[in-house]
């Protein structure tokens, strides 16, 4: 099996899980950030992982999962929202519908923890978006448990 792990992450959070799901994988693998992701056709198993920007997945991972039909892919994210919370909901959903065409096998995510300057920025404006109001509670996340979760999802999914 041929695996591919590609990434976007700009603090740090979202590169953790994909360490965690290149590390679960049976060689031959390949993990890369998504500025130089490859064409994913001629994998068994592609991996995407990305995080939430203003309700969506972030602008690069939005591109590259264009590119994903016809795979075999897992899908993992971090976020500030809530696990759960419709914010997350319809941002997978989103991410979903991007990769229209590929063969979704499992998805993963979890809290990111905040950056510190854009939650006060943020908190501060007349209206601040519905999910800043979890990221109180997604200090520290990542954290060993996600990872371990996200372990066991992977191992579910591949063949056995
Ligand atoms: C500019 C910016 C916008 C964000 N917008 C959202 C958002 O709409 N919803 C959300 O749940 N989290 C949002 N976040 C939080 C990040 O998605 C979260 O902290 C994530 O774990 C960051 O991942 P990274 O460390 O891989 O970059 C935002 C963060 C930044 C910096």
């Amino acid at each position: 099996m041929k695996s591919l792990v590609v990434y976007s992450s700009q603090s740090g959070h979202t590169k953790k899980l994909a360490e965690a799901v290149y590390e679960s994988l049976p060689e031959e693998k390949e993990i890369t950030p998504v500025e130089e992701a490859p064409d994913p056709k001629g994998y068994d198993f592609v991996a995407v992982g990305f995080w939430f920007k203003a309700g969506n997945p972030d602008p690069k991972s939005t591109e590259y999962l264009k590119k994903v039909r016809g795979t075999k892919l897992f899908l993992f994210a971090t976020h500030g929202a809530a696990v759960g919370s419709d914010h997350v909901k319809k941002a997978l959903e989103t991410a979903k519908s991007l990769a229209q065409g590929a063969n979704i096998v499992g998805s993963f995510d979890c809290q990111g923890e905040v950056n510190a300057n854009l939650l006060e920025k943020v908190k501060a404006r007349p209206n601040p978006p519905e999910w800043i109001g979890d990221a109180d509670s997604a200090v520290g996340h990542p954290d060993g448990n996600d990872i371990k979760a996200l372990k066991e999802v992977v191992k579910s999914i591949l063949p056995h």
